[in-house]
């Protein structure tokens, strides 16, 4: 994908959450205690790693959201200015504690996150509404759910309001009100996430197409369902659209939603319509695997278009 002047403008709205990461034989079941290989300490928050995918594929990232007043919030900062992330309306909360993510890997390089939200968790509609300006001329908002209701639907209002597009990454996922599915323009879910937005069981034995379908029924216009190797489906007023993942060596699933996010965000802004868009960020989502952690495995513009052929 040849790349564009001006760079898109894309608003991340979401958390920041530091990441302790342990890589483990197999998952723990209930009450069992496994022995991990190794641990790391690093970045991560959906949100954040999302801004961070952005700026990494060429887009102008300005992210929004809250972190305690702690030297973890000081590391974040620092992550935001040597990555080009604009983090002028991300907001201290002396009150609590930055977000904090436990993420498991197992040694085939699925994962498990637990995450204690603390400031991402009091993000409200005063700080969306303090950054509203920024809105004004963005291409795109891109959130996820590791923040509450409130800040989402000021956000998605603002911008929709504003004439951005409206990506909407359902994850960790739950039922949303009305008045932010109604202004969603691109739904992302996850099979799994897909599953519980409608109050099924995250297995449920129901095909995609159908769960996808039902997904638009509430008022989202397109539903981007991401399976994993399988690659991702696309669904829209046209029809029904499946698009192949990329054969890449996998070190660790992590952060391969976010890479997925920041990517689509960015080639529906430079103007790609949503098949080829959604090829753009399963080649981003696939290279995302390939390293360990998030932030070491977030794909700059070369290496994805260089995966994708064009
Ligand atoms: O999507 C991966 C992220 O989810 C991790 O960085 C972890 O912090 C959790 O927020």
């Amino acid at each position: 994908m040849a790349s564009t002047e001006p760079s898109p403008r894309i608003a991340v709205v979401g958390s920041y959450n530091v990441g302790l990461t342990m890589v483990v034989p197999r998952f723990p079941t209930p009450g069992e205690t496994v022995l991990g290989d190794s641990f790391a300490e690093g970045p991560g928050g959906k949100g954040s790693n999302q801004a961070i995918g952005v700026a990494r594929l060429g887009g102008e990232a300005t992210f929004v959201g809250q972190v305690g007043d702690d030297s973890y919030a000081d590391d974040a900062f620092a992550l935001w200015d040597r990555e080009g992330v604009d983090a002028t309306h991300v907001t201290r909360n002396p009150e609590t504690h930055t977000g904090v993510g436990f993420v498991i890997v197992s040694e085939d390089g699925e994962n498990e996150i637990t995450v204690a939200p603390g400031a991402n968790d009091a993000l409200d509609a005063a700080a969306i509404d303090a950054a509203s300006s920024e809105f004004a001329g963005v291409d795109a908002l891109l959130c996820q759910l590791e923040v509450g209701d409130e800040p989402i639907e000021a956000a998605v209002r603002t911008a929709s309001a504003a004439g951005a597009d409206v990506v909407l990454n359902p994850a960790p996922a739950r039922e949303l009100p009305a008045a932010v599915l109604e202004r969603v323009d691109y739904l992302t879910p996850n099979q799994n996430e897909a599953r519980l937005m409608l109050g099924l069981d995250p297995d449920a034995d129901r095909d995609d197409e159908s769960v996808a379908a039902d997904l638009r029924a509430l008022g989202v216009d397109t539903v981007v369902m991401t399976r994993g190797a399988a690659g991702a489906l696309v669904v829209t007023d046209g029809g029904i659209e499946a698009v192949d993942s990329f054969d890449v060596d996998v070190v660790d699933t992590t952060g391969a939603g976010d890479s997925f996010n920041a990517a689509l965000a960015v080639a529906l802004s430079e103007g790609l319509p949503i098949g080829r868009a959604t090829r753009f960020a399963c080649a981003a989502g696939a290279l995302a695997t390939t390293a360990a952690e998030v932030i070491p495995g977030l794909p700059d513009r070369e290496t994805v278009a260089a995966l994708v052929g064009e």
